[in-house]
């Protein structure tokens, strides 16, 4: 009987509300939803705030809107900023989730674990946890991100020696040392991804007197951006667009990597300043460990070729980008439906239950 009801039960989802990229993985149906967390509206003084579009279809407006629109990214930091946007965004996600072929009709609403920024506050995560239940989710469970990301890493967390993670996403850097199935010392930087493309911006925009768009110094980043040099492609170069600052006029400028490096650099040394931080304050009986098994890097920002290297060059201990590091989040919240005694360890409590 108990799998006749069961046939009629809500999916079980995972999802990483990143603040650029939503990802949602459904439990026996894999990665269902991989989209920028964003949405284009109606400003209210033109209309409703009626919402025009959605992920992908919002972020090809990003920076072509008309005046009567305007782009949002609801979360930040891995809280929500903006509640009714976040609500809109999510709602349409479900409905594509919803919408899969499946034999029963789905009844009651999907449990979900989500990830939660290690240092959101009671009011953030409440916030987080009700957006999902007016969602009409029937379970929600928060749990810090970087715990998350370790699961899907592989790393044993529940071991003395848990892991030594680092979740580089856009707007958040999350740095935790794990043992026992806890963060034993961490921190959430303000700082990833997208900062890079502010500090890129600005660079080209002093030394040469350019200014870029934001997706053509993102895509700069990603195409030929890295920390250390890259044997192979210390040749190639992408030549941009954007307007010459004096002029006023379009100028097109050919980019090296070694002038993306430049540029990206002492923000990757900030980062790594704050990982040595973290490592001082970790208690002296984990530390000999963590040097010896090294720190994960997991998120999209982990992908910038020469992390692993930069890392394990100043901190002196090994190095690895985790395998499929944007997912990394999402498979945690996977495995964690799989292992109910974890996740009865690792689930925050937020609000009353
Ligand atoms: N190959 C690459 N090289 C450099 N940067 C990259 C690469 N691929 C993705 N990124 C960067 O990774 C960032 C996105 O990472 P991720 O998807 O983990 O963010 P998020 O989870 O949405 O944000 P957050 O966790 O901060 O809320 C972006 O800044 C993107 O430009
Ligand atoms: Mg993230």
């Amino acid at each position: 009987m108990a799998n006749f009801f069961a046939s009629f039960a809500g999916y079980d989802l995972a999802v990483d509300l990143g603040s650029q990229t939503t990802r949602i993985m459904v439990r026996g149906k894999g990665l269902i939803i991989e989209e920028p967390t964003v949405i284009a509206r109606q400003k209210k003084r033109f209309g409703k705030g009626k919402v025009v579009a959605f992920g992908q279809a919002a972020a090809r407006m990003i920076g072509r809107q008309p005046a009567n629109l305007e782009i949002i990214f609801p979360i930040r930091h891995g809280v929500v900023v903006d509640f009714e946007a976040a609500y809109a965004l999510l709602d349409h996600f479900l409905e594509v989730i919803r919408d899969l072929p499946r034999r029963w009709p789905q009844l009651l609403g999907p449990r979900v674990i989500v990830g939660i920024g290690s240092e959101a506050t009671e009011v953030e995560r409440r916030a987080v946890k009700a957006l999902w239940q007016q969602l009409g989710a029937r379970q929600v469970f928060l749990v810090n991100k970087p715990l998350l990301a370790a699961i899907g890493a592989g790393l044993a967390i529940e071991e003395t020696n848990g892991g030594f993670i680092v979740d580089l996403g856009a707007t958040t850097t999350e740095i935790a040392v794990i043992s026992l199935g806890g963060i034993v010392v961490g921190r959430a930087l303000k700082l990833g991804g997208e900062t890079a493309d502010q500090h890129l911006l600005n660079f080209l925009r002093l030394k040469y007197g350019l200014l870029l768009g934001a997706s053509t110094v993102r895509h700069l980043k990603e195409k030929i951006g890295s920390l250390t040099p890259q044997k192979k492609k210390e040749e190639a170069s992408l030549v941009v667009r954007g307007r010459d600052l004096a002029s006023g006029l379009p100028r097109s400028l050919r980019l090296r990597p070694v002038e993306i490096r430049e540029a990206l650099v002492p923000l990757a040394q900030e980062i790594v300043l704050a990982i040595r931080e973290v490592l001082e304050e970790a208690p002296p009986e984990l530390t000999p460990n963590f040097l010896e098994q090294g720190l994960f890097l997991a998120g999209g920002f982990s992908q910038l070729p020469g992390w692993p290297e930069m890392v394990s060059q100043e901190l002196k201990m090994p190095a690895w980008r985790v395998e499929k590091p944007n997912l990394a989040l999402v498979r945690g919240g996977l495995a964690l439906w799989k292992n109910p005694q974890l996740l009865a360890k690792v689930k925050l409590v937020a609000g009353l239950q």
